[in-house]
């Protein structure tokens, strides 16, 4: 199956089994807007503690704060958001369809690197263990001739980026011949600049209303209480504040799924250092991160660093970190070098002193700051996707299995009496009683065991244990490994202690150091 056709069935398992529903769904839906089900939210929330710990409880030098989605407007301007957060729209005159014209240049550049795997595969398979790879990506003519189109379009592109050159940008895709998905039309429209915030009023009266803003990123709201929470922590640099928050966005395209949403949920650190080490810092954070990711056990070859091309308005040096994702290898996560300039902005506007007093260089300073900045919802698509596996079983039939890390599964073990009469479902409410106050557990009693086995598959359940008239004389239960299907005997009181072990984020931590 193509991952096209894959993808379009991860959406519909994630709406059937009550991961994820389109907003709005009774009114037709509300475009780029989704709601998370009863098991999506269990699992959204096992990110935000695994990313919760990871920052704050692994770190003695960051605390967490949980600032407000609405914010003075000033600040939005001292960002630089009112001016420069835009995107570069260009629409078809045939479809009336309406692009960033950047991601349909950097989309053309991913199919002449799709041409260039697919070689590489092909060869691969052709020469076997005497494959050799790099040679073959620096000598084979048809991989050197893709590769030469790549460098030039990145080139112009990278240019036209920087110097914000709109023109150049449009004559980029005309050149390329770059046509509508739609359409398959060539008649563009020039490109102009789209702000992405989205806008309201606050106020009763609407002459006194203030025009105010849905916060863009959550970054904002840790600039501004920097300070409250360096004195009132007696925080010392280097230092980091890390925050979860909804972030809004008035996407142009808003495509993919949860890939691209305008309201979606950030998890951001902002790590304040010494001017002049940030550099280190930004190192530092860039491999912790990828270690981060590693150790949810997702294979590391769908992961790569990206330089931007284009710095944003605030950094000295930026990189994302990418994954593959059905629709392949885009931005997960960014880490980024901001430099002092946002603080440097919110001293120039408020008026008040932005400054650090170093007691062990006695001198005060405007912090640089390197920050992490990750997507919640790619977060979760990224591990979805992943997890989402159609199997053929030996005897021929089917299983859809969600392969979430144990840790991160939103139900983490039901219990199945094997028939609902003979005292098994009494027996069955006495494990799940002992286990509720340490899991999130299920209790199933309905349909074949075959089904329900399928049934936890479906949600990524990592175990089930099942309880039968054998339970009632020698307290065994079998415990069912929802990837290998083995399932063993076990004594009924050693179930809790197993689970623990197996569903403990502490491994997922210990990976990191
Ligand atoms: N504070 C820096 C910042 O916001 P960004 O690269 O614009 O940087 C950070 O966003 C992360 O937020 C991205 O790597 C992505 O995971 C997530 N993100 C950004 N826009 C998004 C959108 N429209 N839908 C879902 N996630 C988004």
């Amino acid at each position: 199956m193509n991952q096209e056709d894959l993808f379009k069935n991860l959406i519909a398992h994630c709406k059937e089994y009550g991961f994820i529903f389109q907003s709005s769904e009774v009114y037709d839906g509300l475009s780029a807007v989704y709601d998370y089900g009863q098991n999506g939210s269990e699992l959204k929330n096992n990110i935000k503690e695994y990313w919760w710990k990871s920052m704050v409880q692994l770190h003695e030098n960051i605390v967490g704060i949980d600032s407000a989605i609405f914010m003075h407007p000033t600040i939005w301007k001292a960002s630089g958001h009112v001016d420069a957060f835009n995107d570069p729209l260009i629409d078809n005159k045939d479809s009336k369809k309406r692009y960033r014209a950047d991601v349909l240049i950097e989309d053309h550049i991913a199919k002449y690197e799709q041409k260039i795997d697919k070689d590489v595969t092909k060869a691969s398979e052709k020469f076997g263990a005497s494959f050799d790879k790099e040679m073959f990506l620096k000598t084979n003519p048809n991989v050197l001739r893709n590769q030469q189109k790549i460098d030039e379009i990145h080139t112009r592109f990278a240019k036209a980026l920087n110097d914000s050159n709109l023109e150049e940008l449009r004559q980029i895709i005309i050149d390329n011949e770059i046509v509508c998905p739609i359409s398959g039309s060539k008649n563009w429209t020039e490109v102009r600049q789209f702000n992405l915030m989205f806008s309201t009023q606050m106020g009763s009266v609407s002459e006194d209303a203030n025009t105010i803003y849905l916060r863009p990123e959550t970054a904002q709201g840790i600039f501004v209480n920097y300070l409250n929470v360096q004195k009132t922590g007696r925080m010392k640099i280097p230092f980091g504040i890390a925050q979860i928050g909804k972030a809004f966005r008035n996407e142009i395209v808003a495509r993919q799924f949860i890939f691209r949403m305008r309201e979606f949920e950030q998890m951001e650190m902002q790590f304040f250092v010494r001017p002049g080490e940030e550099m280190k810092w930004y190192e530092y954070w860039k491999e912790k991160r990828m270690k981060w990711h590693h150790a949810l056990g997702i294979s590391q070859n769908k992961y790569r660093f990206h330089n931007h091309d284009k710095l944003a308005h605030y950094a000295n040096a930026a990189a994302d970190i990418e994954f593959e994702f059905p629709f392949g290898f885009k931005e997960l996560e960014g880490i980024h070098s901001r430099t002092d300039f946002d603080l440097g902005r919110h001293q120039e506007f408020s008026g008040k002193k932005m400054q650090y007093f170093d007691p062990e260089l006695n001198e005060s300073y405007i912090p640089y700051v390197v920050e992490t900045s990750i997507g919640l919802d790619r977060t979760f698509l990224a591990i979805v996707g992943n997890a989402y596996t159609e199997e053929k079983l030996e005897d021929g039939t089917d299983r859809v299995v969600m392969k979430i890390p144990a840790a991160l599964a939103p139900v983490k073990a039901t219990v199945m009496p094997l028939v609902k009469k003979d005292g098994l479902p009494e027996k069955a409410r006495e494990i799940m009683d002992k286990l509720k106050f340490d899991f999130n557990c299920q209790i199933d009693e309905k349909d074949s065991i075959g089904k329900r086995y399928r049934r936890q598959d479906a949600i990524g359940t990592p175990f089930c244990i099942t309880v039968d008239h054998q339970t009632l004389e020698d307290n065994m239960v079998t415990i069912r490994y929802r990837d290998t299907m083995v399932q063993e005997r076990i004594p009924m009181d050693s179930v809790n202690k197993i689970i623990a072990e197996k569903v403990s984020m502490k491994t997922l931590f210990e990976k990191q150091a």
